[in-house]
C-alpha cells in the first residue's frame, strides 16, 4: 500500500541521518510533503535534496529555531499535519563524571527540544483541528537502562510522561500525541560511538537476532502518523526485536 500520508505536511526534526532520515525516506515514499530540520546544515541539506524536501538548520533546544522550522512548513505548504521530534543526543557518561552542564545539554536537546517542537506546532494544529505529534523516545529510560546513561535515561523517561500529559491537553483539538521507543537500532552514530563489541553483545541479547534498522522504526512512526492510528493517543510503540522479553540469558533454548 502506498499513499498513506498522501499530501500530508510533515516536519521532521533530527532528520539529517540515522533514524530521522529513515523516517523522512519512509514518509516520502508514502506521499508526504516534507520539511526537514537538523542542526547539521550540510548533512541535513543533502538529505533534503535527496528527497526533494525543504530544509532548515535548527537547534531544537532553542524555541526560536523550533518556531522558524514550523514557520517554514506553513510558508512552504500552508499547513502542518505531522511533527516528528526525533533529535536526540546520547553521550556515554557515568553519573560521577557528568557535570551540570553535561546534564543540561542532554535535557536541552532531548527534553526541552520535545517541548519546543510541541509548543511551536500547537497553534497551527489547533487552528486546523488536526495534528499528529510524534516523538522518538527509547527503551532506555522508560523500560531499562545501562551504566553511562543517567541523563539520557531521565530525558527519555521524561518524554513518555510529557506524551501522556500533552495527549490529554490536546485531545479536544483533533491532535494525537504518541511516541516510538526504539531498542538498539543500527545507525552510523551507533557504529561510530559504540563499536563492534557493543553491537555483537546486543545482537546476542535480541531474540530476533539482529539490531533494528531505521526503517523498522520508521514503519512504526508511519502507522502512528497515518489515519490508521486516529484512535490512538498518549502512548508509545516499542520497536526492539523482543529485547525486553527474556527473563534470563538462555532465551534461545528450544525444547529437546
Ligand atoms: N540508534 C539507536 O539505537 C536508538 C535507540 C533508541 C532511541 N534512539 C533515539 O533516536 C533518535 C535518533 O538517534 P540516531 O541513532 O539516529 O542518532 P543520530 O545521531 O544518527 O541522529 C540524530 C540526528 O539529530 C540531529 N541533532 C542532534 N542534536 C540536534 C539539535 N540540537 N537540534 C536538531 N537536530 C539535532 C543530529 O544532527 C542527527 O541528524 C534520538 O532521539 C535517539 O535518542 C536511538
Amino acid at each position: 500500500m502506498t499513499g498513506r500520508l498522501q499530501d500530508k505536511v510533515a516536519l521532521i526534526v533530527g532528520s539529517a541521518r540515522g533514524i530521522g532520515k529513515g523516517i523522512a525516506l519512509r514518509f516520502a515514499e508514502e506521499g508526504a510533503r516534507l520539511v526537514l530540520a537538523d542542526n547539521e546544515a550540510e548533512a541535513g541539506q543533502a538529505t533534503a535534496d535527496e528527497l526533494g524536501a525543504a530544509f532548515i538548520r535548527t537547534d531544537i533546544s532553542l524555541m526560536a529555531d523550533a518556531e522558524a522550522a514550523v514557520a517554514l512548513a506553513l510558508k512552504s505548504h500552508g499547513r502542518l499535519d505531522i511533527v516528528v521530534q526525533n533529535a536526540g543526543i546520547y553521550p556515554w557518561q557515568l553519573i560521577e563524571n557528568t557535570s551540570p552542564d553535561d546534564w543540561d545539554r542532554v535535557m536541552a536537546v532531548n527534553l526541552r527540544g520535545t517541548f519546543n517542537a510541541t509548543l511551536a506546532a500547537l497553534a497551527p494544529m489547533k487552528a486546523q483541528h488536526y495534528g499528529r505529534m510524534l516523538y522518538t523516545s527509547s527503551i532506555t529510560g522508560p523500560r531499562v537502562s545501562s551504566p553511562g546513561h543517567g541523563h539520557y535515561s531521565a530525558s527519555k523517561a521524561g518524554i513518555n510522561g510529557f506524551i501522556r500529559s500533552a495527549a490529554l491537553e490536546f485531545s479536544g483539538y483533533g491532535i494525537t500525541v504518541n511516541g516510538v521507543e526504539p531498542g538498539n537500532i543500527l545507525t552510523e552514530a551507533i557504529e561510530l560511538h559504540r563499536g563492534a563489541a557493543y553491537i555483537k553483545n546486543m545482537e546476542d541479547s535480541i531474540p530476533l537476532g539482529r539490531l533494528g534498522s531505521p526503517r523498522d522504526v520508521a514503519n512504526a512512526f508511519l502507522f502512528l502518523a497515518s489515519d490508521d492510528a486516529s484512535y490512538i493517543t498518549g502512548t508509545t510503540i516499542i520497536v526492539d526485536g523482543g529485547q525486553l522479553l527474556p527473563e534470563g540469558k538462555d532465551f534461545r533454548l528450544l525444547p529437546p
